[in-house]
């Protein structure tokens, strides 16, 4: 037991000592399954380092890790060159990748996992792999407010905040507020929502198809007094690149690679607006003054 102990605090010191390296940390999150979390997730890694950023995704997402194949590296294997800290997977300069698809023998073998395990994967994705100096570190995580998130948050305290996707359908809505209230909860900074598939762009006309509706991430932001990050739309050909490892934000003519590419600038010069990460879970979020033009939040500050 005192063994144990020892390893946790030890773990735990090395844990702080990685995080220590690493600039801004952000969680996205979902409430529904499906809604783009990893795609986001993925774009906004590109679109950064493509800013010249050093860049870090970990996958959370331990029993669907997808990261490796949309980032172009699905047989890498995990590397170590002292039995104890792994290299991380680099798909390209500026980007180290883990996740748990980079251990497993078949890709096809199903992870069944308790949460116990899963706790001590996340502690070790973090405390035991050689991350380096990073600006941003973006963890994807599963769909819920379950073990994941919560390992996440208690692992890494000093979050910078979460990044909530839903889809304009009223189910995804529904289950984005849950996500915004467990960032609540937690005392994580929420930066913002992001509403993806919003619209269908018809390949043959160019138009707009309300396939999940339309507005609805916006409308739970107002109602919600959370940051709106963005819209982005439907687009044919993105699954089909995130299958072949293709950077989708990279694409040139794509009106979703655009919005991805907005938001991450939003993000990355600092003029995307969080609530505060004290904000208290019936109380009003503030803003960042220098924000307040482009938020399109309800709060007091902006309506001055
Ligand atoms: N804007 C978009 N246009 C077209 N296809 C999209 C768009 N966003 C996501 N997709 C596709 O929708 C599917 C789900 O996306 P993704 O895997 O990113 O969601 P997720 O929230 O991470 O899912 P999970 O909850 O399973 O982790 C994928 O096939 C992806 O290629
Ligand atoms: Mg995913």
């Amino acid at each position: 037991m005192a063994d144990n102990t020892d390893e946790y605090a030890a773990q735990d010191q090395r844990i702080r000592e990685r995080l220590d390296r690493i600039g801004r940390k952000i969680m996205i999150m979902s409430g529904k399954g499906g809604v783009g979390k990893t795609t986001v997730t993925v774009n906004l890694a590109n679109a950064l380092v493509d800013m010249g950023c050093r860049v870090g995704v970990l996958d959370t997402d331990l029993h669907g890790p997808n990261v490796a194949v949309m980032f172009g590296c699905k047989d890498a294997k995990l590397f170590s060159d002292d039995g104890a800290t792994f290299i991380p997977i680099e798909p390209r300069k500026g980007l180290k990748v883990m996740s748990l698809a980079f251990a497993l023998e078949d890709p096809d073998a199903p992870v069944i996992w308790r949460g116990t395990l899963k706790n001590s994967a996340i502690r070790q994705f973090i405390g035991d792999v050689d991350w380096g100096e990073l600006d941003y570190l973006l963890i994807d995580t599963p769909p819920g407010t379950g073990d994941e998130q919560l390992t996440v948050c208690q692992t890494i305290p000093e979050l910078t905040g979460s990044i909530i996707v839903t889809t304009p359908q009223e189910v995804a809505v529904l289950d984005a507020r849950r996500s915004v209230n467990f960032s609540r909860k937690l005392g994580v900074a929420i930066i913002g929502v992001i509403e993806n598939m919003s619209g269908l762009v018809c390949p043959h006309c160019g138009k707009e198809i309300p396939l999940f509706g339309k507005g609805g991430g916006r409308k739970m932001c107002q109602d919600m007094h959370v940051p709106f990050l963005g819209a982005i739309p439907m687009e044919v050909g993105l699954p089909e690149a995130e299958d072949s490892g293709v950077a989708w934000v990279e694409q040139a003519g794509h009106p979703s690679a655009d919005a991805l590419k907005a938001i991450a600038n939003e993000i990355n010069s600092g003029t995307a607006c969080s609530t505060a990460r004290d904000t208290s879970f019936l109380g009003t979020p503030s803003c960042r003054p220098s924000a307040c033009a482009s938020c399109t939040s309800d709060c007091p500050s902006r309506k001055k």
